[in-house]
């Protein structure tokens, strides 16, 4: 058992052995999950709150219920119906929820940092739960789970992901940790969304999306993050998918045994082809379920959860 954090900000600074920690927990749970009786008492007596600044569907449902199977109560902030309208500060309106005992906050922001910067004044902890492009690390921690879960290791795979790399948060933690735990990382998408800079991260690089999927044990579609790009990174979203989409012709040149993953939302025939979203080697909804146990997993241990008190 290797983890003493307060917060979980980002997957950049974990070791291999926090992150195998933090799946070891999840499988745990996802046990529990599977009970006649899903709930524990892990968490009786805090309170969680979910401080989404941006929208959400997956994460903030899975922190919410994540947080009633460990029997904490929680609180959904919603930031239209707020006094953030008001003109109140990111940092007013956190202080606002700590002073209502609040233990764990769980933080979404269309800032990079936002959640870093409310750590270094807050007394609860905080958990990122994607802050701008730069980190998304309960979705590199499910995504992870569940490639461990479907082919029983992450060292030596070929994991592609594919599409907008530069402005995805989901992409930077994935990258982080897959290559920590020993994966071969492959990028691919127009050259202006996934530059040459990212192999200094220690992936590869490659424009030519037949070229990326060919040897890939597992293939990650992202989509196009029109919300933070500033100006139009390819001529048109059709050009884009004959380009990159992952259709029926491309999937037929891969590996009989390839999984396609995507942290959601879809954007169907865009970057997927909706047959294979929905086909045998998609495992698109096993990460929504495996969210949830990673999720029970990092609100336990940002509470100082421990092995020894799981087995109790
Ligand atoms: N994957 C993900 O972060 O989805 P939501 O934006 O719906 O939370």
């Amino acid at each position: 058992m290797s983890w003493t954090r307060k917060h979980l900000l980002d997957i950049q600074s974990l070791s291999a052995a926090e992150i195998e920690t933090v799946l070891d927990t999840a499988r745990s749970f996802k046990a529990v999950g599977e009970r006649a009786i899903k709930k524990v008492p892990a968490l009786r007596g805090k309170t969680v709150v979910n401080l989404f600044i941006e929208p959400s569907t997956r994460t903030r449902i899975s922190f919410e219920l994540a947080a009633h199977r460990l029997s904490a109560d929680v609180i959904n902030f919603s930031a239209e119906a707020s006094s953030l309208r008001k003109g109140e500060t990111l940092k007013d309106t956190s202080r606002t929820l700590e002073a209502l005992n609040a233990d764990i906050i769980i933080v979404r922001h269309s800032a990079t940092g936002a959640p870093h910067f409310l750590s270094r004044f807050l007394a609860a902890s905080v958990i990122n739960a994607g802050d701008g492009a730069h980190e998304h690390p309960t979705q590199a921690l499910l995504d992870v789970f569940t490639i461990r879960e479907c082919k029983g290791k992450i060292a030596g795979l070929n994991v592609t992901i594919l599409g907008d790399i530069l402005y995805s948060r989901v992409a930077r933690s994935g990258i982080w940790a897959l290559t920590k735990l020993g994966a071969r990382v492959t990028l691919c998408g127009p050259s202006t969304l996934v530059p040459k800079v990212f192999e200094k991260l220690g992936c590869r690089v490659v424009h030519d999306v037949e070229e990326a999927v060919r040897e890939a044990d597992i293939i990650n579609l992202l989509r196009i993050q029109h919300e933070r790009q500033r100006r139009t990174m390819f001529p048109s979203i059709g050009e884009y998918t004959s380009l990159f989409g992952l259709n029926k012709a491309r999937m037929a040149k891969t590996r009989p045994d390839v999984l396609i993953m995507h942290p959601g939302p879809i954007n169907r025939g865009v970057e997927i082809d909706s047959s294979l979203a929905d086909g045998p080697q998609s495992v698109i909804l096993n990460q929504v379920t495996n969210g949830l146990a990673v999720r029970m997993a990092v609100l336990f241990l940002v509470n100082g959860g421990s092995e020894a008190s799981l087995a109790q």
